[in-house]
């Protein structure tokens, strides 16, 4: 039986995560961690959560966890890795923290000076499908963010095999859940409501680094992106529409072959058939990605959808676990 933490238990993606958990036969969630509900049970924060009794962070027990959850702002998020691996528990992060291997650029994204950028070698991009050489066994897991999870997925059969040529778009929108549970003025219902708001569009978004970078492993050549992400009145779910020109000589229905192929094993990827269109319902409260192909006018229009929550945080952090550990990676997901 797997020993569990989760750091930041009272958040939306702490509380999914700790929901997932109790479904996975493998393994016993043995901290959970607030400070502003510290003493207090998860059940009482939210109701219909398990009820688990929740620890300050800094009265947190260690020594006896296999792996920590780290569901924390980021710059938090690496002060607490530390000490966990100083303990010899291996950490699965949420956070931003690990997710630049160059601390500069961290830096300049999230201005801070990198907590532990000794570590940022050994951390593992968990975006899973990509990340199974490198996940098992691994110590430190940088969880990918929401917005990358889906636009990488969308582009990651096409960098293989080079079937990009220019710039790409990716227009992107979630649900409010994606931007923390922490009160802010942006975020309230009458803020909101009847709206649809762009936000940090072209290249001024933080996740935009972190998707240039993970093309960029992927390829010989360093793709640039626009990226405009939308603040949508709904409580969670994430739908990106990318528009990728194509080299010449690429057809419609190669794209879907390839797409097929790449993701014939996977069992949270849906590629739909051609011409459909991916949508946040047919995802929403699940670990899958949806993804749907159209070809107009030499351009590939890559639809794709994913529950922020799940896929693009607590879901995929599961999913890693399991790769970790060597369990079935559906374990405690399906
Ligand atoms: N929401 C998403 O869709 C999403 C998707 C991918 C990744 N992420 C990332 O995952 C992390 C958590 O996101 P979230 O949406 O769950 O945030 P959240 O709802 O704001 O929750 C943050 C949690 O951290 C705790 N916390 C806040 N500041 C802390 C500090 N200084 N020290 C210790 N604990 C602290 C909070 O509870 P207390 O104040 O009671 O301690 C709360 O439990 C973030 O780094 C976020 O960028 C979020």
């Amino acid at each position: 039986m797997i020993e569990a933490g989760v750091f930041g238990a009272t958040g939306y993606t702490g509380v999914e995560l700790i929901r997932l958990l109790g479904r996975h036969e493998g393994v016993r969630l043995s901290l959970a961690t607030s400070r502003s509900n510290a003493g207090r049970n998860l059940a009482e924060v939210f109701p219909g959560a398990p009820e688990t009794d929740l620890v300050a962070p800094d009265q947190a027990p260690l020594e006896d966890l296999d792996v920590v959850f780290l569901c924390l702002p980021h710059g938090k998020s690496a002060e607490v890795a530390v000490a966990a691996l100083q303990a010899g528990v291996r950490v699965i992060d949420l956070s931003a923290d690990f997710r630049l291997a160059d601390p500069d650029l961290y830096q300049q994204w999230y201005g801070l000076q990198h907590p532990a950028p000794e570590l940022l070698d050994e951390a593992v991009y968990g975006l899973t499908e990509t990340a199974r050489e490198r996940l098992p066994g691994a110590r430190l897991v940088a969880n990918p963010g929401c917005y990358p999870t889906s636009a990488l997925l969308a582009l990651y059969p096409l960098m293989l095999e080079s079937a990009v040529s220019g710039q790409i778009i990716v227009d992107a929108k979630y649900g409010v859940s994606g931007a923390g549970r922490a009160p802010k003025l942006t975020t309230q219902f009458v803020e909101i409501a009847e709206d649809l708001r762009p936000y940090s569009i072209g290249r001024a978004h933080r996740h935009l680094p972190e998707m240039e970078s993970t093309l960029a492993g992927w390829s010989d050549w360093q793709p640039r992106l626009l990226f405009s992400p939308h603040l949508v009145p709904i409580p969670r779910g994430l739908l990106s529409t990318l528009y990728v020109p194509l080299p010449t000589g690429w057809a419609e229905a190669q794209i879907h072959e390839l797409f097929l192929e790449t993701y014939a094993d996977e069992a949270f990827i849906t590629v739909l058939p051609a011409g459909e269109v991916a949508s946040m319902r047919q995802v929403n409260h699940s670990n899958r990605c949806s993804i749907g192909l159209t070809v107009a006018d030499g351009t590939l229009i890559v639809t794709s959808a994913i529950d922020n929550l799940q896929k693009g945080a607590a879901g995929q952090a599961l999913q890693n676990m399991n790769v970790v550990f060597g369990l079935n990676e559906t374990d405690g997901l399906l």
